[in-house]
């Protein structure tokens, strides 16, 4: 049997362009899943850096037209309805997914493509699988589907210490790889745990002093950080940015392809990333969790940036985690 939804669900959105201000909690109608979709209860919401470019305007894909914007692109949670086409995934089941532009997990309830779920085994704790999906997958399509990486190559990995980059180091170590990356000197035990092999503390040396040629710069950084990782990617090589258009003239120059890309959904992917949190492979570190009317807080943490690890907001009536 069903479990009953109400019509009206709590959501932040956010209102207008600006600060956390414009950052509100908000009674809407609960989404209706379509053919395709899931009605997913909320249990837990990764924060992430989009999250806060989207309140302030800053992220080009959601313009004022878009407004009022329900926020939240991680979710993990349990499938309370299911469309005429997404019945294969059983009612109840607890579930992960990266949500689509255009919804919102930061809400009761949000409606998500059956293409875009993984289920999350009983042993996974609901704030890590909800910390989980946007960021790896972020990592694993940077990595593999634009950068190519294969075992023996040699990658170095700028903003290595964040969300994406924590991923990024154990998929990379993974695949056999040898793993550069830069970050902050205090963070050098932790990144070596996860699988760097060398780390560059990027307040007191140059990477590309200390470097030498790699097959991929994976970047998270970009600006001036990604204009000198030409310095250091080898004829043949990539430079992969989640920030800045490559220029084309230095990849010309270098021999070596630039890339900016959007990460994407992806079920099949995020289901094969749970099979590796599961084995041991990828550790999934939860710096901070909010309570669901916190979320401003939340906020207020990842605009102050040095996380180290996700932030996630939980549904009081998820329980224990
Ligand atoms: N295109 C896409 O689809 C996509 C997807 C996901 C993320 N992104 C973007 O990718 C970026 C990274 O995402 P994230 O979630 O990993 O962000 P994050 O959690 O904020 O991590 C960024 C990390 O970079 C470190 N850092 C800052 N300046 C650095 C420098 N010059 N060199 C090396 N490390 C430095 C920071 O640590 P300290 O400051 O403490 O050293 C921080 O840990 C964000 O800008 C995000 O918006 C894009």
């Amino acid at each position: 049997m069903e479990p009953a939804v109400p019509k009206t669900m709590l959501a932040w959105r956010a209102t207008r362009f600006g600060g956390l201000d414009a950052l509100q909690q908000q009674d809407i109608a609960v989404p209706e899943p379509g053919a395709d979709e899931v009605l997913i209860e909320v249990q837990a919401a990764g924060l992430n850096p989009v999250d806060l470019k989207t309140l302030q305007g800053h992220y080009p894909l959601v313009k004022q037209d878009a407004l009022p914007y329900t926020l939240g692109r991680d979710v993990a949670g349990v499938i309370v309805r299911r469309g005429a086409n997404a019945q294969a995934w059983p009612q109840g089941a607890r579930v992960c997914a990266f949500v689509g532009q255009g919804q919102g997990a930061l809400a009761d309830y949000v409606a998500v493509s059956a293409s875009a779920l993984a289920g999350v085994p009983s042993s996974c704790p609901i704030d890590a699988a909800g910390a989980l999906p946007l960021a790896a997958l972020t990592a694993w399509q940077g990595l593999f589907d634009q950068g190519k990486l294969q075992s023996g190559e040699r990658v170095l990995i700028q903003g290595a210490s964040g969300g994406v980059g924590r991923f990024a180091v154990a998929f990379a170590r993974h695949c056999g790889a040898h793993v550069l990356v830069t970050a902050s000197a205090h963070e050098r035990s932790a990144l070596t745990a996860l699988g760097a092999n060398e780390v560059i503390d990027y307040q007191t040396q140059r990477f590309e002093d200390v470097a030498g040629e790699v097959d991929l710069v994976f970047d998270l950084i970009g600006g001036e950080t990604q204009e000198r990782s030409w310095k250091v990617v080898k004829n043949g090589g990539a430079l992969v940015s989640t920030l800045n258009e490559p220029s084309q003239s230095q990849a010309a120059e270098h021999g070596a392809r630039g890339v900016r890309y959007t990460a994407r959904p992806d079920g099949g992917q995020l289901a094969h990333i749970v099979e590796l949190v599961e084995k041991g492979v990828v550790k999934i570190e939860v710096a901070d969790r909010f309570a669901f009317d916190d979320t401003p807080k939340g906020f207020e943490r990842l605009k102050a940036g040095h996380a180290h690890g996700k932030l996630v907001v939980l549904r009081q009536s998820s329980g224990s985690v």
